[in-house]
């Protein structure tokens, strides 16, 4: 474990055996065990490198367990469990990249910015943070751009020095032709940069990952479907005011679950047949529209019924 900033760790995780790590691409995630608790984190360290990942976890005043126990609980040497690696955040071919980090958002981000500079395509990094101090990984940034110099930079942003945020509006409006954007950071950001998606003209080209889930209130008129187990052959009824992965739990179907927010992709289930109702923020909208996979904690059933892939 490495102190990387204000209440920021980072974690490296071996195998026990010391047998090599699955393999991984950048934007990747894993599900962490957290003393009873599931929480996802992004992989941040070098994919070339089988026998470790590293991960940082930021202490979150309002945390749910995940990131407490990590800063008060877990010490070198110790067991835990781990599930994954996914990826639902991969970095797309592009001529060059623009990233948009903040706080720690920068851990998919620097990632793909070594990726980025692997593949000879240029990059620029935009890094906001609350101060200096609570910027992680500003250093491995930087050293990172100059090992390709010309091609690569990174302004960092820390507000207190910059008397303000990052100017949104003026990045977007000056991504190159080509290039694709990849944000991640608090739900703020997000927003900000979504808002101005259809302005700056990015449309596909601008790629979000959000840490927390902001799942859909329920819908006036919500109406209850059917869910047939296709490996099982067993049918069941999910009600106005569920999930589907609650209903499933309560008849016995055991499903993987994680987030229950739409947002890590633990639930990503085949459908054989029917029309999802997507409500996650996870896959893309040529994803929804395809109707093949979908999201159980969160995403219902556009008609009467489904018959899943399990
Ligand atoms: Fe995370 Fe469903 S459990 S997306």
């Amino acid at each position: 474990m490495t102190y990387e900033a204000d209440e920021v760790l980072s974690v490296e995780l071996v195998h026990p055996d010391g047998k090599p790590l699955p393999d991984w691409t950048p934007g990747a995630h894993i599900d962490l065990h957290t003393g009873g608790q599931v929480r996802q984190y992004s992989l941040c360290g070098d994919p070339a490198d089988t026998t470790r990942y590293r991960i940082a976890v930021l202490r979150a005043p309002a945390s749910r367990g995940g990131s407490e126990f990590v800063h008060r609980e877990l010490r070198p040497g110790a067991t835990v469990t781990v599930r994954g690696p996914r990826n639902h955040f991969p970095l797309t071919d592009a001529d060059a990249y623009v990233f948009i980090a903040g706080g720690i958002g920068v851990t998919p981000l620097l990632a793909q910015a070594r990726e980025a500079g692997a593949r000879g395509s240029g990059w620029q990094f935009w890094y906001g943070g609350r101060g200096r101090s609570s910027m992680a990984f500003a250093d491995e940034l930087t050293a990172l751009a100059g090992l390709t110099p010309g091609k690569a930079s990174v302004v960092l942003h820390p507000k207190d020095e910059r008397g303000g945020r990052m100017d949104l509006a003026r990045i977007l409006a000056q991504v190159p032709d080509g290039a694709r954007v990849y944000c991640c950071g608090p739900q703020s950001l997000i927003d900000a940069v979504e808002a101005a998606r259809t302005e700056s003209g990015l449309g596909d080209r601008l790629h979000v990952e959000r840490f927390a889930g902001t799942p859909a209130a329920p819908e006036d008129g919500e109406r209850g479907f059917e869910v047939e187990c296709a490996r099982s052959g067993r049918t069941v009824a999910v009600g106005p005011d569920e999930s589907i992965v609650d209903a499933l739990e309560d008849a016995g179907v055991y499903v993987e679950a994680s987030c229950r927010d739409g947002v890590c992709g633990t639930c990503e289930t085949r459908v054989i047949a029917g029309t999802p109702d997507h409500r996650d923020t996870l896959l893309s909208s040529a994803q929804h529209a395809a109707g093949d996979v979908m999201m159980l904690c969160v995403s219902r059933c556009a008609d009467k019924r489904l018959v899943l892939d399990i």
